[in-house]
């Protein structure tokens, strides 16, 4: 979507949707009869509703809209030379408990009630309250507008029929801001970098989405590898890509041995940011990108496994938060790893009871073939860790049904080595709605690991499954700082945000994105 800064007066805005986003009051009407000098957005309104010909006021004043937080209301009006005016009113709910979320998710409603419209263009105006400033409250708009437009259409053909075809997305709009409280906006130069920034973010978390839904057949290990080559390409990335053979050559026994059980050839795919800073130490960023996953010989039921292509979300957002972060140009250096594989059954699959030898020189006893992500994760991380010496590493993966019980699907879990990395990932998940809860990584759970013939299980059980996955990891790692998310309850899903669509949600491209910015110095 096209998004841009347009500050002109409302009442001459041209788009064929106007969206006005406001904080609960219940004072509106009388705002607009007579506009308090302290409140520029009385007078704003006031004029919008004098050239509505009274319509916005006698509206209000029968009480349908009050900006509470699931309000709405949409007027028509007829303008100049006989032209529709749609009005579409949203609101903020409590001044005082507005956050980025509620911003994010207004902007949502606004551009898929374009899309219900079947307006492809529209206008947003956001009356940002005193608990936002300008820039955060714009940003966050703009991130909502670009990810609720955003649809997956690609392996739809063309409908058979007009009245068959499903609505058109929106493709062009436009937003700014007014203030309801006494701060003075911002220049329209600082503003429009505000939104092209909340862009940015948008659109890597939909280039995760993109990937999300292609299905297994498409987005291969090898397709995967060829969209970090294009993102290389396009943004100035640094790429290598690790095939079978490079794999050999860097002991990568846990990861090969996974990828053995398909005949798709697994990759080990590594973009890399350098940023001004190039000597610090990097960031990086792991993704499990299992492309689709069977179970292997201890295979899953047939109910829902269509879901399993769903399996490389971590490495999807990986990909959409490198994508955004060469944009944003942050001045740091990060580093983006992904380990692709499919989890397949062939003559070659690893058999429960099989034992591999990980990167690390580490044994590990396979009891189940469907706990494989640990196994990929396991070789891609130690590499990672050896070779760039990380100032922090952060995985996400969808990793353990386990954590789909624990936290179900509003707060993916966060486990590691380090409490300060775990605090900035869970204000990092706040602020970009992406929210992630600790589980504790205590030593008595690393004891379900143990194995009688080798140096590790690959699975510890019932019990806490989530937590022994994440003690798996930590034996990986070394020293460097770790966190890890399991994002298996997050990734995907029915749709529960107004941005959402079914399928993939791009989670956590954002907060990745929202965490290195916050690390990067002020
Ligand atoms: N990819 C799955 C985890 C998963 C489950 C993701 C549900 C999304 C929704 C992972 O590879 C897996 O199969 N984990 C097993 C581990 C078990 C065998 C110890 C699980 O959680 O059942
Ligand atoms: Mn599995
Ligand atoms: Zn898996």
């Amino acid at each position: 979507m096209d998004l841009t800064l347009l500050h002109q007066p409302l009442e001459e805005v041209e788009a064929p949707l106007v969206v006005l986003v406001v904080p609960e009051d219940q004072d509106l009407p009388a705002r607009i009869r007579e506009p308090r000098n302290a409140h520029r957005w009385d007078s704003i309104l006031q004029q919008l509703d004098a050239s509505l010909g009274g319509l916005l006021l006698a509206s209000l004043e029968g009480g349908a809209f009050r900006g509470q937080a699931e309000d709405s209301l949409l007027l028509h009006a007829v303008g100049e030379g006989g032209k529709l005016r749609r009005i579409l009113l949203l609101g903020l709910g409590s001044p005082d408990q507005i956050d980025r979320t509620s911003i994010r998710n207004a902007a949502a409603r606004g551009v898929r009630r374009a899309e219900s419209l079947k307006c492809t263009e529209l206008h947003l105006r956001l009356f940002a309250p005193a608990t936002l400033p300008s820039e955060a409250a714009a940003e966050a708009a703009a991130e909502g507008a670009v990810l609720a437009a955003w649809d997956f259409r690609e392996l739809r053909s063309a409908p058979s029929s007009p009245a068959a075809a499903p609505s058109p997305l929106v493709t062009t709009a436009s937003l700014s801001l007014e203030r309801t409280d006494a701060e003075p906006l911002p220049d329209d130069g600082v503003l429009a970098s505000a939104i092209h920034r909340g862009s940015i973010v948008a659109e890597g978390a939909n280039l995760a989405r993109t990937l999300q839904q292609r299905p297994g057949n498409v987005a291969t290990p090898e397709h995967l590898a060829g969209v970090a080559l294009d993102l290389a390409d396009r943004y100035g990335l640094e790429v290598e890509i690790l095939g079978p053979r490079e794999m050999e050559a860097e002991a990568m026994g846990a990861l090969l041995s996974v990828a053995r059980g398909s005949d798709q050839e697994p990759r080990l795919i590594v973009l890399r940011h350098r940023g001004e800073q190039e000597d610090a130490r990097p960031l990086v960023l792991v993704g499990k990108g299992l492309t689709f996953d069977s179970g292997g010989i201890s295979i899953k039921p047939a109910q829902g496994m269509e879901d399993m292509k769903f399996d490389m979300s971590g490495g999807a957002a990986v990909l959409g938060a490198m994508m955004a972060l060469a944009r944003l140009k942050v001045p740091i250096p990060v580093v983006g790893v992904i380990p692709a594989s499919e989890n397949l059954i062939n003559g070659s699959a690893n058999k429960p009871g099989d034992v591999v030898r990980t990167r690390a020189g580490k044994t590990v006893e396979i009891i189940n073939t469907d706990a494989e992500g640990r196994l990929i994760l396991a070789d891609a991380l130690h590499y990672a860790v050896e070779r760039f010496n990380p100032a922090a590493v952060v995985d996400c993966a969808t990793l353990t049904g386990a954590c789909v019980i624990a936290l179900g699907n509003h707060a993916a879990a966060v486990l590691g080595t380090d409490d300060a990395l775990i605090a900035e990932l869970r204000e990092a998940g706040d602020l970009s709605g992406e929210r992630c809860w600790p589980l504790p990584l205590w030593k008595p759970y690393a004891k379900q690991l143990e194995s009688p013939v080798a140096d590790l299980k690959n699975v510890g059980g019932r019990p806490a499954g989530a937590i022994t996955a994440a003690h798996f990891l930590s034996h990986f790692v070394q020293d460097a700082p770790w966190a890890h998310l399991d994002i298996a309850g997050t990734a995907y899903g029915e749709a529960h945000e107004p941005w959402h669509r079914a399928g993939g949600y791009g989670f956590p491209t954002r907060l990745l994105i929202q965490w290195v910015r916050g690390r990067v110095p002020s």
